[in-house]
């Protein structure tokens, strides 16, 4: 039998967690690890902020990669819960650092480019995570996304990128800013980066995945949906938060994959297409089969 390596992926239920855990399945030996929506069958049930749990869950599996994907993305939600978003986006990271020590695992952490020059409580404890996190003594890689888009099996989660599928499906009209602007990340980048330092045991390195161009969420919504036909219109929403550009100097440097933000859109289109066309042939086969019974 093939010998796979074995990975741990803690948040595999969320929507970066979920492509992850789809996009290195036919690779790697991949366990999976939700809190409160077991998204699929085969995910573990795991709560980070307890550390116990941590312990027992990181050790029955001992896995000699982890990958943490597990704290709230959301920089209003830390603001308004700062004593759970420090348990969650911090205190937790030390339970999984602790316990990744003693088996002897490389730690792969979803941080944000919010780390970079913090401007608030969820950028703060992302950045608090990246210097435990570089206390793996297996090694590290530390993944920057900024905002994120691109499909996931799991849909439904408050996320950019399902407020745009949620345009789509229910006909509200989309409005979205254009003040705040961002280097746009594709989902898939992520998996690709994450793959690529495995196989080349890259490690101990912070790694800013993104596309070079600066978008607003007007760009990015009006890009996606226009061409499946849904009418964007802009809104100035006046963000304040301070506009940062990367020179993604780390996936040229280690001769990372890279992705224009052309490619992007053009694959998130095609994503989109596609499981649109898989849902309809899902639904079409179902509306047969129960067709055939009544007759
Ligand atoms: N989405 C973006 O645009 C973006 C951008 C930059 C960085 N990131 C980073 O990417 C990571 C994932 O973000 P996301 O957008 O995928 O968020 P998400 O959809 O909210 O997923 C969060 C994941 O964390 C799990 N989780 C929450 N509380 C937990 C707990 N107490 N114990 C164990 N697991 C827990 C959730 O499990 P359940 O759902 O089962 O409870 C879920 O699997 C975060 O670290 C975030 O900072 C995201």
């Amino acid at each position: 039998m093939e010998n796979k390596t074995k990975i741990l992926i803690i948040g595999a239920s969320g929507y970066l967690g979920a492509r992850i855990y789809f996009d290195l399945q036919s690779k790697f030996s991949v366990v999976g690890t939700y809190c409160n929506k077991q998204l699929s069958k085969n995910l573990v049930h795991l709560n980070i902020t307890n550390e116990d749990d941590v312990k027992k869950v990181v050790n029955d599996y001992s896995s000699k990669i982890i990958i943490h994907v597990a704290n709230n993305a959301s920089s209003k939600w830390c603001d308004v819960n700062p004593e759970a978003a420090m348990l969650l986006n911090q205190t937790a990271t030390k339970y999984i650092v602790d316990v990744a020590n003693q088996i002897g695992a490389l730690l792969i952490y979803i941080s944000s480019m919010a780390a970079i020059n913090p401007q608030n409580l969820y950028g703060r404890t992302k950045l608090q995570s990246e210097e435990i996190v570089k206390t793996v003594k297996n090694g590290y890689i530390i993944i920057r996304p900024s905002l994120i888009l691109g499909y996931s099996p799991n849909t439904t989660n408050d996320r950019p990128f399902n407020r745009l599928l949620k345009n789509l499906d229910e006909d509200v009209l989309a409005i979205y800013d254009t003040s705040w602007l961002f280097q746009p990340t594709y989902i898939k980048h992520i998996s690709d980066v994450i793959q690529v330092c495995i196989n080349r045991k890259i490690c101990n390195q912070s790694i800013v995945v993104a596309c070079s161009a600066m978008k607003s969420r007007y760009d990015t919504a009006k890009d996606i949906l226009t061409p499946l036909g849904v009418k964007v219109m802009p809104t100035d929403a006046k963000e304040s938060t301070e506009v940062f550009k990367d020179d993604l100097s780390e996936l040229t440097e280690l001769d990372l994959p890279k992705y224009t933000y052309t490619e992007m859109v053009s694959l998130i289109i095609d994503e989109i297409k596609k499981e649109k066309n898989l849902l309809f042939n899902s639904t079409l086969i179902k509306i047969q089969k129960y067709d055939n019974h009544k007759t």
